[in-house]
């Protein structure tokens, strides 16, 4: 629906706003990794035509900064703009220029001269003290891999990842009196950034409207709103004026989260044949000192697998950095390297196929509920998975196939992501001219939310997707859940679907209730809908449109709210899945890897639009090849400086190194979830595609690389 719009560039992003007499503002951050502001001097900057105003910590106003209970700010205390003089991490935000033009705002920044009283900052993972872990046991893992009959222990470690969207956080802050009106980058413009911000500033909810309309690429950094939204929204109230802010490309990797960098201990036991008897796993990640982030890094090793003993322990890291955040895959895709890093090893050390070894630890239920799936089909993902990449004509010894200087591999991988569902609404109107307006509270980060919930709203209502519009991202609309965690479609999909159900049925009803109706009388199960017409099922001569039933009843339009709510009990285990597949060749004298195709088979749950899914598990792929190989936010452990904040040496997958990819999704529904059938498709398919890259990559060399990325001199 909106693709024309986006190729065209008439699709406005947060910053495209065009909004009358905007002044610009330019943040200064900080170059230290951790220590105090002992001064600002803004007299330089003060002095350049144009400039409004230097705001710091020396002059900003107080702000309320009220809690916020069920946002997305992890535990502990976010950073808090301006209110003190405390460095807490390298390109921390201590001051903004605000000017006439964006130039003027820039230069002024240069001139702002900030001191401090460093102090040595702490940023390397594993060196520093860890916070208390959280935990899990089931059984004795220590006893049962004390008696395990094979036992492998390992420690695998991932890089910190930036989300790297192509479109920039952006925000333009507008104060009309009281009000606030923000056009932001967001996923989440209703209960993410209107609440935050109100809390913030302490003023009610509704006193602050987010609009959000498009958003280019977030992966997840758009799930909570960062300090450089309190700035512009601060900046506008004390120049009063609107203020835009885009943070540059390097401010994004200070400004915004990123994936942690983890390092993940594990130790497993089979018997001899492979089925598993214990997995323990320790894990650390970073976190900052102001915030103690955690993700879902724990269910994979309690659910993935058929084993009877297991331990857990996870713990974060504080270090003087800013705060992480989910990224795609989030807490999955950092298991899966560890465990289906291990599900590899563990095959070749038994000489078993690592396909046949995963289907002998298939469970019958979730060992960590006892609940059970409600569809979990992976044994058919991996048969049609090794059926289609041709994993048969694979030959199992490591270093055995070439092509000329190159060593070919292929490897697998298991993908699971929780099926998250959430209370959504949305607000369905027909109108009397036979078309639909539908509007939900949701962003859209890429995955086509305006086409899929089309879709939805078209079919439910017997509509031609060119007579319905749907709209999104805008406060004022109808609450939903972050756009992200795989919970759109399920949830706001739901919603949409029930407000069109009930509409359809409010005309059926109006038709078969009015004597000039041809469908008078009828049984209003037998009446069917398509096309804008009500029609008999067995008779389509007997029917009308929707416009000739509205007209002549008078009525301008029908509508409802829309609502889904998922179950409170939860009685089923609940994840899509799917088998990744990559092959891989490795230059044996430079040590450069290459993936030469990739095949994804999904067992997602019902597909809404084949198109927007091969999107979503093809871009998957891309994102899992820059984890696997390229991707590396490098930071500087002298002072906590990122040393590749910027897209020429944050290294992310081009054109070059994205090969054949194909989906495949299993064709179905899973009812239990929610009632359009599907389990979430846009992380599930990231997860496992690193792990798969790196067993090719261990087929090709006979190297077990356990370090992400694979670099070629970790491959010399
Ligand atoms: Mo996704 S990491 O919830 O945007």
């Amino acid at each position: 629906m909106d693709g024309r719009l986006k190729v065209t560039g008439q699709a406005p992003y947060a910053a495209d706003h065009d909004i009358y007499g905007v002044v610009h503002a330019v943040i200064v951050d900080s170059t230290v990794g951790r220590g105090r502001i002992t001064g600002i001097d803004t007299r330089d900057a003060l002095a350049q035509p144009g400039v409004l105003a230097v705001i710091g910590h020396h002059n900003a106003p107080r702000l309320a900064y009220n809690d916020n209970p069920g946002s997305n700010n992890p535990d502990g205390a976010r950073l808090r703009v301006f209110q003190d003089d405390r460095v807490l991490f390298f390109g921390q935000p201590v001051a903004v220029v605000v000017a006439q033009t964006l130039e003027k705002a820039q230069h002024a920044a240069s001139l702002v001269r900030v001191s401090y009283a460093a102090e040595q900052s702490s940023t390397e993972l594993t060196s520093a003290p860890a916070d208390q872990p959280t935990s899990y046991a089931r059984g004795d893992a220590d006893a049962a891999l004390g008696s395990a009959e094979v036992r492998l222990e390992m420690t695998y470690r991932t890089a910190r990842n930036h989300h790297n969207p192509i479109e920039p956080h952006a925000t333009i802050a507008r104060w009309d009196g009281d009000r606030l009106t923000l056009w932001d980058k967001t996923q989440w413009v209703r209960d993410g950034t209107q609440k935050e911000i109100a809390a913030v500033f302490g003023i009610p909810q509704d006193t602050v409207r987010v609009i959000s309309p498009f958003v280019g690429g977030a992966f997840g950094s758009g799930l909570r709103a960062w300090p450089h939204v309190t700035i512009a929204a601060l900046a506008a109230r004390e120049v009063g004026r609107p203020v835009k802010l885009v943070l540059t490309r390097r401010q994004l990797y200070f400004g915004t989260g990123y994936r942690p960098a983890y390092a993940y201990h594990l130790r497993l036991g089979s018997d001899r044949s492979g089925r598993l008897t214990a997995m323990v796993h320790d894990i650390r990640a970073e976190t900052s000192t102001y915030e103690k982030f955690t993700e879902s890094v724990m269910g994979q090793g309690q659910m993935l697998y058929s084993t009877p003993h297991v331990r857990q322990a996870y713990q974060t890291v504080p270090l003087d950095v800013n705060a992480p955040i989910w990224m795609r895959g989030p807490g999955h895709a950092t298991s899966a390297f560890a465990i289906e890093s291990a599900m590899d090893e563990l095959a070749h050390e038994i000489g078993v196929d690592p396909i046949e070894l995963r289907q002998r630890n298939e469970p019958d239920n979730d060992q960590s509920t006892g609940l059970p799936f409600s569809t979990r089909r992976l044994r058919e993902c991996y048969t049609v998975g090794a059926r289609e990449f041709g994993w048969n004509r694979r030959n199992p010894a490591p270093g055995a196939t070439r092509d000329g200087d190159w060593l070919i591999g292929t490897g697998m991988a298991t993908a699971v992501y929780d099926t998250v569902r959430l209370a959504a609404r949305a607000h369905v109107r027909l109108d009397a001219n036979g078309t639909a307006l539908v509007q939900s509270a949701t962003s859209d980060m890429g995955p086509g939310t305006y086409t899929s919930m089309t879709q939805v709203a078209a079919d439910a209502l017997g509509l031609t997707m060119s007579t319905v519009e749907f709209q999104l991202g805008d406060s004022i609309m109808p609450p939903t859940p972050p756009h992200g965690g795989s919970m759109t479609m399920a949830s706001v999909g739901s919603a949409v679907q029930d407000g069109c159900d009930k509409v359809r049925q409010q005309a059926i009803a109006m038709a078969v209730n009015d004597v000039r109706s041809p469908l008078h009388g009828v049984n209003p199960d037998d009446i069917i809908v398509r096309r804008g017409r009500l029609e008999l099922s067995n008779d389509p001569t007997r029917a009308e449109t929707y416009q000739q039933l509205l007209v002549r009843n008078n009525r301008s339009h029908l509508e409802v709210i829309g609502t889904y709510a998922p179950p409170e009990e939860a009685r089923w285990s609940m994840s899509a899945y799917g088998a990744v597949f990559a092959e891989v060749a490795v230059d044996r004298n430079l040590g450069l890897v290459r993936v030469r195709r990739m095949l994804g088979v999904y067992d997602a749950g019902r597909i809404i639009s084949p198109k927007l899914a091969d999107s979503q598990a093809l871009g998957g792929m891309v994102g899992g090849i820059g984890t696997a190989l390229l991707e590396h936010t490098v930071t500087d452990h002298r002072d906590g400086r990122i040393a590749n904040a910027n897209l020429a040496d944050y290294l992310v997958p081009v054109n070059a190194d994205v090969p054949g990819l194909q989906a495949i999704y299993l064709d179905g529904e899973d009812r239990e979830a929610d009632p359009i059938g599907v389990k979430g498709l846009g992380e599930v398919v990231m997860v496992g595609v690193a792990p798969a890259i790196a067993n090719a990559v261990f087929h090709a060399t006979g190297r077990r690389i356990r370090e992400l990325p694979i670099t070629a001199e970790a491959l010399l």
